[in-house]
């Protein structure tokens, strides 16, 4: 087979969908560019020292522990990213720093392919530069106000949360933030199902765009709330399936049956104490600015001056906090499988707004 054969869906990652038209010829554009580099690196090819028989055979183990295959010289292009990967992660770890990062599915992706297939939080305009405001006025948070706040608190392993889940290929964080807190509060609502209940993405993928969202290209977890509580409720993953792409539209109203509901979110206060508050109630969906080492992240605290500054452009949610090691941190759900971070989860330092964490955070409620 030539090396520059178009095989557009063997290069998409863990969840294996037909691309649309529109995405297939995006990504056969982009291959092209790929197989120009390959072919000059493939006629190039004989010098062998930057391989050792070492990480060659740690490639392997990569490739077989994430079932990845590549067609032809594109295995070089992954293979060398995969190895600078490997590089960063070493120096990373032989510096003694808080936080340690790790290899996971993405660690053979360009920068560009973590930022298309792994991120999509836009924040709206009218969030932007507002102080806090509490929407709709009979605030969720007043509800809670009284309650004990506790000194830890993990939802991870609670009856009503589901397993974390995979949005790759598609920028729909969005839609995995508003799904999970709706999963959350609807099986808080029915005294705990005896399984976490599994809700559809695809739904608020395919369906939410009057309200400001945009498939795979990013959108906001409140658009999909304010989408569900005006449409009457979330199909089941089951009735309507993930797909990582934007398709058309299935769900009809009072037709499509429904297993999930909100009734009301709130924009909390900029300030960590108010999500602490809130947080007794349920999961907190918060918006954060990423870098490489969000990417590569494996355990430990994650403390990094470097993402201070950045813009705002991936959804994650908050699930708990602790202390340890004299450091404060909150535990974090991300939608990027279990092979990231800690099975799915990061702990993040606590009450220094790490990434910008408290300037978007709601709580949905029933
Ligand atoms: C990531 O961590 C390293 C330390 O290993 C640090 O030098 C770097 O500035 C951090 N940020 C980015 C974006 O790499
Ligand atoms: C959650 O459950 C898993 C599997 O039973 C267990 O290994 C893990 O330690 C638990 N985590 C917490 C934080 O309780
Ligand atoms: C949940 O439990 C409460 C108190 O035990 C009860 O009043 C309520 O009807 C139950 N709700 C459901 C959906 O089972
Ligand atoms: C949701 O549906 C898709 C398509 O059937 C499936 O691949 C995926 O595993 C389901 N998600 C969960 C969390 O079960
Ligand atoms: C959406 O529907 C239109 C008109 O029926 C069709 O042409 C198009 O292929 C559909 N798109 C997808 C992604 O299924
Ligand atoms: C955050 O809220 C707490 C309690 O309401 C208040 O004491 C504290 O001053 C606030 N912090 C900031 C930075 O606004
Ligand atoms: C706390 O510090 C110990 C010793 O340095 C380390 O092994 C452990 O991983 C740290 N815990 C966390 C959660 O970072
Ligand atoms: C972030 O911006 C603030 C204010 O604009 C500045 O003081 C600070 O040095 C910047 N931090 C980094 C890490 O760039």
């Amino acid at each position: 087979m030539s090396p520059c054969e178009l095989h557009p869906s063997k290069e998409r990652l863990a969840v294996s969908v037909q691309p649309t038209h529109e995405q297939a010829t995006h990504e056969k554009m982009k291959l092209v560019n790929i197989c120009f580099l390959s072919l000059a690196i493939f006629v190039g090819y004989s010098v062998t020292q930057e391989e050792t028989a070492e990480d060659l055979a740690k490639f392997k183990e990569f490739k077989k522990r994430h079932k990845k295959t590549y067609n032809g010289a594109l295995e070089r292009v992954h293979f060398k990213r995969w190895k600078k990967r490997r590089a960063v992660i070493d120096d990373h770890n032989n510096q003694n720093r808080p936080f340690l990062l790790g290899e996971n599915i993405y660690s053979d992706l360009s920068e560009e392919e973590w930022d298309t297939y792994l991120l999509g939080v836009k924040i709206p305009k009218e969030f932007v530069n507002t102080e806090e405001v509490v929407v709709p006025p009979e605030s969720a948070v007043q509800s809670v106000g009284n309650r004990q706040t506790l000194p830890s608190l993990d939802l991870r392993n609670h009856t009503c949360m589901p397993p974390v889940k995979i949005q790759s290929p598609c920028g729909g964080c969005w839609a995995f933030i508003a799904t999970a807190a709706v999963e959350f509060q609807t099986c808080i609502a029915n005294n705990g199902t005896k399984t976490p209940l599994l809700l559809s993405e695809q739904q608020l993928i395919d369906c939410s765009s009057s309200y400001g969202t945009k498939g795979c290209s990013g959108g906001f977890y409140s658009q999909a709330w304010d989408y569900l509580m005006a449409i009457g409720g979330q199909a089941s993953n089951a009735t309507y399936p993930y797909k990582a792409a934007v398709g058309n539209c299935s769900f009809v109203k009072d037709v499509t049956p429904t297993v999930g509901k909100i009734s009301r979110y709130s924009f909390l206060a900029k300030n960590e104490t108010a999500i602490l508050t809130a947080v007794q109630k349920g999961p907190i969906a918060v918006s954060i600015v990423t870098n490489s080492n969000f990417t590569l992240y494996k355990s430990g605290i994650f403390d990094d001056d470097t993402c201070k500054n950045g813009t705002v452009n991936h959804g994650v949610l908050i699930v708990g906090y602790g202390r340890t090691n004299s450091t404060d941190y909150w535990i974090v759900r991300n939608s990027w499988g279990t092979s990231w971070g800690m099975s799915g989860y990061i702990f993040m330092k606590r009450n220094v707004n790490i990434c910008r964490i408290a300037e978007y955070a709601f709580l949905a409620t029933i």
